[in-house]
């Protein structure tokens, strides 16, 4: 392809609508003919970023300005904003990586959810250190968080389970999250199985089951800008209650 068709592609990709200058947001309708050369050519996809992250505007605590953040990408209807990247390191020291939902967050850390016999629930007991990732494309911003995980109180987690619907209540007895199985059907049989036993009566939370809490200790806020020029702010855990900032080359 031509440097002056590139150039155009990467103009119109690049050329929001009013309502999404208003917004401040970057979806753009783009033909058919441009979705397939853009196949061809995967450079074309070169966003230009709109939005600022600065120090006078930041807040001191990370935990606040997860807060504002995490609004904006709920409020931008974002199809799961609270999706999370979460790595945990597998008992060879080497990393892993999968997707996982927050359930909950305050000033103590990022709660989610799982089968503590998965493979993810063996890692975080075996080495309780992990990292998660937020990315929210449409808003050219990404997080990410270090820190140390503990398990939530049974309490907390009972609490969260009986909240969830019942088929997901008895699909955490069903899997066995991170076995092989032999097929579709056998996950079906186990389902039907406990759909039997606890038939008419409230689903108890299995004791492989529950929460999980990172613990930051770092956090970074990734905001895209112009140029590639982008803003990186890091929070570091000085004591419980106070964090430093700073600011990192993009
Ligand atoms: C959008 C999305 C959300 C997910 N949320 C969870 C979750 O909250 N808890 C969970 O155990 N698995 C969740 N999963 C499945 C995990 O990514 C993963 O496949 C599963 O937990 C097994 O991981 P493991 O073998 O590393 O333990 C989610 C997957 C996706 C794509």
């Amino acid at each position: 392809m031509k440097k002056q068709d590139i150039a155009n592609m990467r103009r119109e990709y690049n050329s929001p609508s009013s309502a999404d200058l208003k917004s401040g947001f970057a979806p753009v309708a783009l033909s058919r003919h441009w979705y397939q050369q853009a196949l061809r050519v995967v450079s074309v996809l070169r966003h230009e970023y709109r939005h600022g992250l600065v120090e006078t505007k930041a807040p001191s605590n990370p935990f606040e300005l997860f807060r504002h953040w995490f609004r904006e990408a709920v409020r931008a209807k974002l199809l799961d904003p609270n999706a999370m990247t979460l790595v945990t390191v597998t008992s060879a020291r080497k990393p892993a990586v999968r997707t996982v939902l927050l359930k909950d967050f305050d000033t103590r850390g990022f709660v989610f959810y799982t089968n503590y016999q998965s493979q993810k629930g063996r890692e975080l007991i075996g080495r309780p250190y992990a990292c998660l990732l937020f990315y929210w494309p449409t808003l050219v911003r990404q997080v990410r968080v270090d820190g140390k995980v503990e398990k939530v109180p049974a309490k907390e987690s009972d609490a969260y389970f009986h909240s969830r619907p019942r088929g997901s209540q008895l699909s955490a007895w069903a899997s066995d999250q991170s076995r092989t199985v032999p097929h579709r059907e056998h996950l079906e049989k186990r389902m039907e199985l406990f759909e039997k036993r606890f038939k008419g009566k409230p689903v108890p939370r299995p004791p492989h089951w529950g929460g999980f809490r990172l613990v930051p200790d770092k956090m970074e806020f990734w905001n895209g800008r112009p140029n590639r020029l982008h803003d990186r702010l890091r929070y570091i855990k000085v004591t419980s209650s106070r964090w430093r900032r700073e600011r990192l080359a993009p």
